[in-house]
């Protein structure tokens, strides 16, 4: 596999992680435990400064390049772009909703609930399908010369929280995920 796809395949072992500590706050909140609102801001902004931002601009500059060339599987391919855009509407709401709720006008628990819950939904949905059949789909169709072409335009990319220098504002939750 070429090593771009393997650095998108890490980076959704590395999101997965995320998604399951951000799963174990919502149960806390389900069960009407203490949420330490410092850690699910941490992560929400960590999927907005990373996965959002730059994990699925380097995925549209690949799947951009197989539209062009491939008639397989176009509809899927197409599909997923648009889940980026509501994706990052989806992330940027739920941030609201936290901050809000962290400067003192809470949410009710139950409205929590449901936004943590749906925004889950989609953003496991949308990486297993990447997982389940898109990386494959570009291993088998991409050239050498289309992954040529892609890596003139791929910008480099440090991960603020999986990568060689952690940014100081996700310490918290680097210390909780590795359980996960
Ligand atoms: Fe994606
Ligand atoms: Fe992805």
């Amino acid at each position: 596999m070429h090593p771009q796809l393997q650095e998108l395949h890490q980076d959704h072992v590395n999101l997965a992680k995320v998604l399951r500590l951000l799963e174990k706050q919502l149960a806390d909140l389900q069960s009407g435990e203490h949420i330490d609102l410092e850690v699910l801001s941490e992560i929400v902004d960590y999927v907005q400064t990373y996965p959002d931002r730059v994990h699925h601009k380097r995925e549209d500059i690949i799947f951009s390049v197989y539209l062009e060339r491939s008639s397989t599987s176009r509809d899927l391919v197409e599909r997923l772009m648009e889940e980026h855009t509501l994706l990052l509407d989806k992330t940027r709401n739920l941030y609201v909703h936290i901050e809000q709720w962290r400067q003192d006008s809470p949410v009710p628990r139950g409205r929590m609930v449901s936004i943590i819950a749906d925004y889950l939904l989609m953003q496991w949905d949308h990486l297993n399908l990447e997982e389940s059949s898109v990386l494959e789909l570009l291993h088998q169709e991409l050239t050498p010369a289309d992954w040529a072409r892609i890596e003139a335009t791929m910008p480099l990319s440090n991960d603020p929280l999986f990568g060689d220098k952690v940014l100081q504002r996700f310490e918290n939750i680097l210390g909780q995920l590795s359980g996960y």
